[in-house]
């Protein structure tokens, strides 16, 4: 049995504070946001309690689908690597990027610098998608993150990534290995138009033909399950997970992560989704455990 934590859109609180010079841009919008709205709402010991409970269930590897970020300020890439070291190794951690994390241009550099060692395959390459094998699990990561106009958090897989994994499934087709996507955007939301993954109908037509065993995502911060067309009449179970940092104290949809334990084989593989999250008392709990396969 190998397990794998899935959490997702930390936004890691509190916020740098900024140079002036550093908002003369979209970062304005989404700094206004923060210290009127978003500070109440991501809380660093919300978050703390959940990677304490995350970590105490041992898991063998942690997915984490993006925004680690708010605004995208060059030191919420330092900080986001502080935090991933106190998560654990790149070989026991795996990123892919969210649209907080590419809120200006440039925004993604900084994270392919700090971030670069959980978000590589293992050869140490950098780009996505990326394929990192631990265990019987393929982790395949795929970034959606793009710098988008104001008001927008839209995302983007773009023709050369959506080509890219059609060759890599086509590849892994040939090994005994439970397929994972990690990506920040989901591909069916019921999200407002200026939140969605702009190409997700190409994505799907590639998980139709080729078919992975499961697909996480963050982005909309509530725990969601979607049923997605594989091939020859499976379904791939698209699962999104709330943000890790939400206080109970403001939102009905508060912080959680999910753990999948996985077992079986090729052709018979098994999953049960383990999701915990936190109550209004501050405790972190089981709030739902479900087989999907
Ligand atoms: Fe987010």
């Amino acid at each position: 049995m190998f397990t794998l934590a899935h959490l997702s859109d930390p936004h890691l609180a509190p916020l740098p504070q900024p140079r002036w010079s550093e908002l003369l841009n979209k970062r304005i919008t989404g700094y206004i946001n923060w210290r009127r709205n978003r500070r109440f709402v991501h809380d660093a010991e919300v978050l703390r309690k959940i990677v304490a409970d995350l970590k105490a269930q041992a898991p063998d590897h942690i997915a984490v689908t993006g925004d680690l970020a708010n605004i995208s300020l060059p030191e919420e890439f330092v900080r986001g690597r502080e935090w991933l070291e106190r998560l654990g190794t790149p070989q026991q951690v795996s990123l892919v990027p969210g649209n907080h994390d590419a809120y200006v241009t440039g925004g993604l550099e900084d994270a392919e610098t700090e971030w670069a060692a959980y978000m590589c395959d293992d050869q140490d390459d950098d780009g996505f998608p990326y394929l990192r094998r631990r265990g019987p699990l393929a982790l395949i990561g795929l970034s959606t993150a793009v710098p988008t106009a104001w008001g927008m958090a839209t995302g983007r897989l773009g023709p050369m990534q959506i080509e890219a994994l059609a060759g890599l499934l086509e590849e892994l087709k040939a090994e005994p290995l439970f397929r994972v996507v990690l990506i920040h955007h989901p591909p069916v939301s019921k999200a407002k138009p200026h939140k969605l993954l702009a190409d997700a109908d190409a994505l799907k037509r590639v998980l139709a033909r080729h078919g992975v065993e499961l697909l996480l995502h963050g982005h909309d911060h509530l725990q969601m399950l979607n049923w997605l067309d594989g091939p020859g009449g499976a379904r791939v179970p698209a699962v999104g997970v709330p943000s890790a940092s939400i206080s109970p104290r403001v939102s009905r949809n508060a912080a959680g992560y999910n753990l999948y334990r996985i077992g079986g084989a090729p052709g018979a593989w098994t999953c049960e989704m383990i999701a915990r999250g936190m109550d209004e008392s501050g405790a972190v709990i089981e709030r739902n455990r479900i087989m999907l396969g």
